[in-house]
């Protein structure tokens, strides 16, 4: 009798074992899975199934950031904001001072913060508001961190009172030599309320 319920007991052990073994082998398969669907869901969002997106902007007042956000959107982006050390003044003219200081110095004003690691991304959509008629020196900071965007492709947007691209494709020519660049998307401050639908269609030419 003792002997049979020694036997039943060892049983009972090894089924335990043998169910915890294989949930933890199931729980284990799970989170793998999970794992593969997050970054699958990123991929399938991302439109152009030959190289990841980044978004990558500077914005003063926010209306670059409004534009930013909806092409993060609209691509399935990955999206990061550049920004200076030192932080600029509110005021209007005061900026202006600024800007302008920068231009005529050929600054390179220092960014904040670690820039992202542009070796996993094909396309960058590069943004900025126009400033004296060309993108803001920091752009160029930014541009001149890398030492090559040979095989990359550059898609600018802009925001501006009424210039467009302004000049700024010219100066970005020269600080990314290697680069593939795309035709640009400039945004006037009056038709920002038309975002989504101008995105759309920028996006659209671009095959996203
Ligand atoms: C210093 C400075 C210079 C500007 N120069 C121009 C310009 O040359 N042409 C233009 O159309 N708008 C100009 N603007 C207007 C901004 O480009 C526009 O308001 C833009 O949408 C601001 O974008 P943000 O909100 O992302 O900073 C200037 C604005 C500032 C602050």
């Amino acid at each position: 009798m003792r002997k049979l319920s020694l036997i039943l007991i060892g049983l009972g052990a090894v089924i335990i074992v043998g169910i915890l073994l294989i949930t933890h082998i199931n729980t284990e398969k799970i989170s793998g899975t999970t794992t593969n669907q997050a970054v699958a869901t990123t991929q399938s969002n991302n439109k152009r199934s030959d190289g990841k997106s980044i978004v990558i902007y500077m914005t003063h007042t926010g209306n670059t950031e409004a534009v930013a956000k909806a092409i993060q959107k609209q691509v399935g982006a990955d999206i990061y904001h550049l920004q200076t050390k030192e932080k600029y003044p509110t005021s209007y003219q005061k900026m202006l001072k600024v800007a302008r200081s920068e231009q005529n110095r050929n600054a390179q004003p220092q960014l904040a913060g670690k820039l992202p690691n542009l070796k996993g991304y094909q396309y960058i959509f590069l943004g900025y508001p126009i400033w004296l008629d060309k993108n803001p020196m920091a752009i160029n900071t930014f541009l001149n961190h890398y030492p090559s965007f040979k095989g990359k492709t550059i898609l600018p947007f802009t925001t501006s009172g009424s210039s467009g691209l302004g000049s700024s494709l010219t100066e970005l020519k020269q600080h990314a030599k290697q680069a593939n660049f795309r035709s640009g998307l400039g945004i006037t401050d009056d038709k920002l309320s038309d975002t989504t639908q101008l995105v759309k269609s920028w996006l659209a030419k671009n095959q996203f």
